[in-house]
């Protein structure tokens, strides 16, 4: 059996450890697993008042998580949290009326330059997920520590602990999928 995931990077910059991480990611997936990288730079902060109705730019967004297997995101944490950009555009998927993460399966990693590699934000991001009824793998759990120095000067990555790890991510993302077969029903 086939997968696709959809993939959102937290860090926007260019040079991002994060993207750099998910690229690492789709080179090591197995050959049954692809990932998408979606982008959300265009997505406007959302405001109830002017957003009264569904944002357009979304729709797309929306529509590739619901045609995916699952949902992965690669982000950075941002004093101890959330990346403003990623928690944004997920606030306004969520105001879809087809609800893209119900019972979504979803992984969550993440590359800091700190000690603990994302832990916080990650914990924080698995919150986010009990609410909106996604499906969050627990093992292996992929925190990539002290960055800076587990890529090279292309971008590649060279930690072979890491390198291991995002494979399984991948299975174990797909066989939460299989458990939650959600994929095009909508
Ligand atoms: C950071 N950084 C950071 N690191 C960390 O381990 N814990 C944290 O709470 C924070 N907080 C934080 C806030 C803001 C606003 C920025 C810009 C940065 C540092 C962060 O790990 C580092 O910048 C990474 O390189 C960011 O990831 P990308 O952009 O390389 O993917």
């Amino acid at each position: 059996k086939k997968y696709h995931f959809i993939a959102f990077c937290g860090s926007l910059r260019k040079g991002s450890y994060n993207e750099m991480a998910l690229k690492a990611m789709q080179m090591l997936a197995p050959s049954h697993i692809t990932i998408e990288q979606v982008f959300y730079d265009h997505i406007p902060m959302y405001n109830a008042d002017v957003h009264t109705e569904l944002l357009e730019q979304v729709v797309p967004l929306a529509e590739k998580i619901q045609a995916s297997d699952g949902v992965i995101f690669v982000s950075p944490e941002y004093n101890y949290s959330v990346p403003g950009g990623l928690k944004n555009v997920i606030d306004v998927l969520s105001r879809h009326p087809d609800k893209p993460f119900n019972e979504k399966a979803v992984a969550i990693l993440g590359a800091s330059q700190g000690n603990v590699g994302t832990a916080r934000m990650q914990y924080h991001l698995r919150q986010v997920m009990v609410f909106l009824n996604a499906h969050v793998v627990n093992k292996p759990e992929i925190m990539i520590a002290n960055a800076q120095h587990k890529f090279d000067e292309s971008g590649n990555l060279t930690d072979e602990f890491i390198r291991k790890q995002l494979p399984l991510m991948l299975e174990s993302l797909a066989t939460l999928s299989d458990r939650f077969p959600r994929g095009t029903q909508g």
